[in-house]
């Protein structure tokens, strides 16, 4: 367990930390039949989140977690990957946040949803130290629907984190 330092950060609102990205699809992103590599997607998820993590820290971030991933559909050369990523909610130094990435084919004007994550990001100052996050104003029905539900997943995931522990423990009773 890392240490944390003190302070008290006042409050802000989701919208002061929401990033967008846009990236443009190269041939060095993709596989052999041109497709947009997962990992790549997965790196640019991370980046979008990190910019709105850090955002609404003001203070260095982690990455904790990522969450599972579909894949939903190819991305091709030459489409543009849009990714938009909001903070759900901050917890004590650690903060949930969501992405949402869309593929637009700019000559036939279309865009389609293709993937959508949820990441952690612990903040921590220069040397290491967790730093206390400030809390979310929340504005609107949607943004209290994404705080409820990073409460629910941050409860499963300790669940989860909890079965672990106990499996291992077990696991090493019968060495
Ligand atoms: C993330 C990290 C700072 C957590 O530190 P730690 O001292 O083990 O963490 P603790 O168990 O005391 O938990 C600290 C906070 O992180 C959260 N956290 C820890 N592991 C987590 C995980 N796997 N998923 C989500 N949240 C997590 C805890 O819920 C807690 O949040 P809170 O302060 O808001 O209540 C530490 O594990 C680390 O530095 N990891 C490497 C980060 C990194 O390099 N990322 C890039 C990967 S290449």
């Amino acid at each position: 367990m890392t240490e944390i330092a003190t302070s008290s950060p006042q409050p802000r609102r989701v919208a002061e930390s929401q990033s967008e990205m846009t990236e443009l699809v190269l041939p060095n992103d993709t596989n052999p039949l041109g497709h947009l590599l997962g990992g790549r997607l997965m790196l640019f998820i991370d980046l979008v989140a990190a910019m709105a993590a850090y955002r609404h820290a003001r203070a260095h971030v982690v990455t904790a977690s990522m969450e599972h991933i579909d894949f939903i559909a190819p991305v091709h050369v030459g489409d543009l990957v849009i990714l938009k990523a909001s903070v759900n909610r901050a917890f004590k130094t650690s903060m949930e946040v969501g992405v949402k990435a869309w593929v637009e084919n700019a000559i036939a004007g279309s865009r389609h949803h293709i993937a959508s994550a949820y990441l952690t990001f612990v903040a921590i100052d220069a040397n290491g130290r967790r730093v206390p996050v400030p809390p979310l104003t929340l504005e609107g029905p949607e943004e209290a629907r994404r705080f409820e539900d990073a409460g629910r997943r941050r409860e499963r995931r300790e669940q989860e984190k909890e079965r672990k522990r106990q499996n291992r423990v077990a696991l090493e009773a019968t060495v």
